[in-house]
């Protein structure tokens, strides 16, 4: 029989049930060591504004701790009949503690203890994030510092364009994550503001301590206005949901990239045989499928900001059970994103350069606007050292300089990985995930 926390009298309908539930069993799980927190924040408020005996928030806080350690441990399960992991801790609490258990639930709705649990959550796995687009933006440096004088073709419309490096195109995508690594900053910021005690979105008749709340949980500021804490939901998700799309955006593309250079016909990088598949009947095959898969599953990330707003769409204000489905995309979002850092690092660091592209004359013209260039600066008009050189071309005469200098900034003479490191410090470094560590220490007794 389900065992509802707004059971009455009546019972529901098993169909309505599977289908209210829907996957919420599975996923809360993920929530579960968030929710177990917040309960012991919030019961510590409680106990302050005398809804609760100091031996009752106790007795409250050894509870939650140790279902705090099975969560950790794998252990905790949200049971058969249950209906989601705020009602499976306060079915616990209250079997073990009666009367005590159910007092926790004062003051909060399960509306914002889900917008809590999803803050929670949210902000570690940001914190996940960063630390992973960090590793790879330093990988991608050194492979640019390592390189950076070993030249290769630059291309527009696919065409052999002008002199590009591996400097510059592995310092390329260091410096998008740094621009990436922004819009999670502003994702992490905006998530880290305390929704609990909004209640079920108009707060409470109780006076709670919001302040108290927000400082234990370690948030920057709470969302102030309990109407539009409840707002956040869908809200937060969606920007998160950018700033995670942003990255995959940039992993995408390298990845394109990767596959291309990594073909015979380009020849520009080699990925060792352990990163490659085989076929089954083609015995010569080292395939790119790693950086394939990334690539799609990197392009399916992109969608998640859209896979939300179309859940969300013409909602109005206030809470509706439409919001639980943003979780079955946005939550495994981030495993999904992690993991795809995690191969695209291990990849890149191992990813060998052909040193002699240039060797072979086809990439040549590439060459002819340092030609222009310095007949320029000998001063021939730059229409007419234009038409010289693309006439040497026609007729097969050109020859190439492959000595070139470019030394403005950002160009392959002077690449500014510095610069671009400098960048990425500031910004990863305004997040301070220490704060976090402290304040779950002192909620968890350790
Ligand atoms: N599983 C629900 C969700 O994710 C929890 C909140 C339920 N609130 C409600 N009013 N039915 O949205």
């Amino acid at each position: 029989m389900a065992k509802k926390l707004w059971d009455k009298n009546s019972t529901t309908n098993p169909e309505i049930e599977r289908f209210t539930v829907g996957k919420d069993r599975e996923l809360d799980l993920l929530l579960a060591r968030y929710d177990i927190l917040g309960s012991i924040a919030h019961s510590a408020m409680l106990q302050t504004i005398g809804m609760l005996t100091k031996e009752e928030t106790e007795e409250l806080h050894k509870e939650l701790r140790e279902i705090y350690s099975l969560a950790e441990n794998g252990e905790f399960i949200i049971e058969e009949g249950v209906e989601d992991v705020h009602s499976q801790v306060e079915l616990m609490l209250t079997r073990k503690l009666g009367d005590t258990g159910k007092k926790i639930h004062s003051g909060r709705s399960r509306n914002d203890q889900v917008l809590l649990d999803l803050k929670l959550f949210t902000r570690h796995e940001l914190r996940l994030v960063c630390e992973a687009v960090k590793l790879l933006f330093d990988s991608l440096i050194a492979q640019s510092n390592r390189h950076k004088d070993v030249l290769m073709p630059g291309y527009t419309h696919l065409q052999v364009a002008m002199p590009s490096s591996f400097g510059l195109w592995f310092g390329a995508y260091a410096e998008s994550l740094a621009d990436d690594m922004l819009f999670l900053q502003a994702a992490y910021r905006m998530c880290n503001r305390n929704p609990l005690g909004s209640a079920a979105g108009y707060g409470s008749s109780f006076p709670l301590d919001r302040t108290l709340t927000t400082n234990l949980l370690a948030f920057d500021t709470m969302n102030y206005n309990v109407v539009y804490a409840q707002m956040g939901r869908g809200k937060c998700e969606r920007n998160v949901a950018y700033a995670l799309a942003s990255v995959a955006g940039t992993l995408a593309k390298m990845a394109f990239d990767a596959c291309m250079f990594n073909s015979q016909n380009f020849g520009f990088v080699k990925l060792p045989a352990e990163c490659t598949t085989g076929s089954s009947i083609m015995p010569h095959k080292k395939n790119p499928d790693v950086f394939e898969l990334l690539r799609a599953k990197c392009n399916r990330l992109q969608a998640l900001p859209t896979d939300i707003i179309l859940i969300m769409n013409n909602l109005p204000v206030g809470y509706f059970r439409d919001l639980q489905m943003i979780k079955e995309v946005f939550l495994p979002a981030f495993e999904e994103l992690k993991d795809c850092l995690r191969m695209a690092n291990y990849i890149i660091e191992r990813i060998e350069v052909n040193e002699h592209i240039l060797d072979d004359n086809r990439y040549d013209p590439m060459f002819s606007v340092e030609e222009v260039n310095r007949l320029a600066a000998e001063g021939m008009p730059f229409r007419d050292a234009y038409k010289k050189v693309g006439l040497e071309i026609e007729a097969g005469t050109f020859h190439a300089n492959k000595n070139i200098s470019h030394t403005h900034e950002g160009s392959i003479g002077n690449l500014c990985n510095e610069q671009i490191t400098e960048l990425m410090n500031s910004i990863y470094g305004s997040m301070d995930f220490s704060r976090i560590d402290t304040a779950e220490a002192h909620l968890l007794g350790r």
